[in-house]
């Protein structure tokens, strides 16, 4: 299933404006980014797979078991807060606001949504965005990934962001796929889209992603070898994103453990949304991440990157999980993530993810709870909070790593 990225504590469950949005004048970060290095910034992840159902794909992800949203069946616990969003993008639901009207959801592949995103990231101070691009939907017919992709391109050159390629190995498996092979033609067939200015590099090379070696196990150890040393000897700068007890399949050594892969690596970003909950963070970031991670990354040479989630909630799409399940704290445990991260100065931060609102760790604008519909349940942000609070933070986190960063 393309859209799991979620790893629960107990189990790992399947699953165009120019005007300025949100920010004040006097906040705009309208500062260019330098895309030849990751160090000091904080991206977030860029799902864009949210689009009108039925209009140009029958997977809107908006919903996960039909193919339009309404009452009963849709995908996301959390809402977007479409304030400034192009009208002719929206399409109205069957989910009902206080006010008597209909929620309005967006088309990601209509013009003009993707370069608001970027907009608001540029608003705010967020260096740029790592955009999905999922193994399952590589090949799909009418292009709307591509779509995605071109807007990137543009958008983060208009507003002086940064973007990389991030795949997402869902939906890949070994035996039934040449992976490396359809990595090394869809870059080459990306060439343009690499190409852009906007497009970030590390250490001299253009920056690539794969997330998930050790969490999709139908690409094995093998295999993974294989994909990461081609990709390197085609040039790239090549993370991976990996399960966040990485270094314990490292230790082991096991036959098919992926520590073989992920000594690889140029850099590793442990994935660790549902690793902890505000409870017991402290203490995964004094052991984990400022020892475990910090020495295994030490011995092998690696680079690293730290990922933050602001909570998360993911029962409209899978009703076995609770509500809730990771409450954000009225922001204070993303804060605690953010100040974590900071201290131990990764390479760069990643934020998990932007718009991610079937699992409920987006950090656009979203509805206040007061403001959500009434014929279906949802998770809102606190009533007292400005929509725009999970941005400025991240944001306020990425200047305070670039000036950590500066220090050394
Ligand atoms: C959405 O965000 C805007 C801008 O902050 C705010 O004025 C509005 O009250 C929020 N809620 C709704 C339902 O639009
Ligand atoms: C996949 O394709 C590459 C060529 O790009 C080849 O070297 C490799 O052997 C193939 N892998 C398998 C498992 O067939
Ligand atoms: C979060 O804010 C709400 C009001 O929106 C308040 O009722 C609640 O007590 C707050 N929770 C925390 C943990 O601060």
């Amino acid at each position: 299933m393309v859209s799991s990225r979620w790893i629960s504590v107990v189990s790992f469950v399947g699953i165009g404006s120019c005007i300025p949005v949100f920010a004040e004048e006097d906040s705009l970060q309208a500062s260019i980014i330098d895309t030849s290095t990751l160090d000091g910034k904080l991206f977030v992840g860029y799902q864009a797979w949210f689009r009108k159902p039925f209009e140009d794909n029958g997977n809107s992800h908006w919903t996960t078991d039909t193919p339009t949203p309404e009452v009963g069946h849709v995908g996301i616990d959390m809402i977007p807060n479409i304030t400034g969003y192009p009208e002719e993008c929206l399409f109205d639901t069957s989910f009902t606001l206080p006010t008597g009207k209909p929620a309005q959801f967006y088309t990601n592949d209509c013009k003009g949504i993707v370069d608001l995103h970027f907009n608001m990231m540029a608003n705010y101070g967020i260096s740029g965005a790592f955009i999905q691009r999922f193994y399952g939907y590589i090949n799909e017919a009418n292009g709307g990934w591509i779509n995605i992709l071109n807007f990137a391109k543009t958008a983060a050159e208009k507003y002086g962001r940064g973007f990389a390629i991030e795949y997402d190995l869902n939906g890949a498996a070994t035996g039934s796929t040449n992976v490396t092979n359809t990595f090394l033609a869809d870059l080459e067939a990306l060439d343009s889209i690499t190409s852009s200015p906007a497009y970030m590099h590390h250490n001299g090379k253009p920056v690539i992603e794969i997330w998930g070696f050790g969490i999709v196990t139908e690409v094995t150890a093998d295999d993974g070898i294989a994909i990461v040393t081609a990709l390197k000897n085609a040039g790239w700068y090549v993370i991976l994103g990996v399960q966040q007890a990485w270094h314990a399949e490292l230790a082991a050594d096991q036959p098919g453990g992926f520590g073989p892969v992920y000594k690889l690596a140029h850099m590793i970003q442990p994935w660790t949304v549902g690793a902890y909950d505000i409870n017991n963070y402290d203490e995964f970031h004094d052991g984990r991440q400022a020892i475990e991670d910090r020495n295994a990354l030490q011995q092998l040479g690696l680079e690293s990157s730290i990922v933050v989630w602001p909570g998360g909630s993911s029962s409209n799409a899978n009703p076995s999980e609770a509500f809730d399940h990771f409450p954000r704290w009225n922001g204070t445990f993303y804060q605690k993530q953010l100040d974590g991260a900071v201290n131990l100065k990764p390479n760069f931060i990643f934020g998990a993810m932007f718009d991610e609102v079937n699992e409920g760790t987006a950090i656009f604008p979203l509805l206040r709870n007061r403001e959500l519909p009434t014929n279906q349940r949802f998770l809102g942000i606190d009533d007292d909070m400005e929509p725009d609070i999970y941005l400025r933070k991240a944001g306020d986190a990425a200047s305070k790593l670039a000036t950590a960063s500066q220090l050394d």
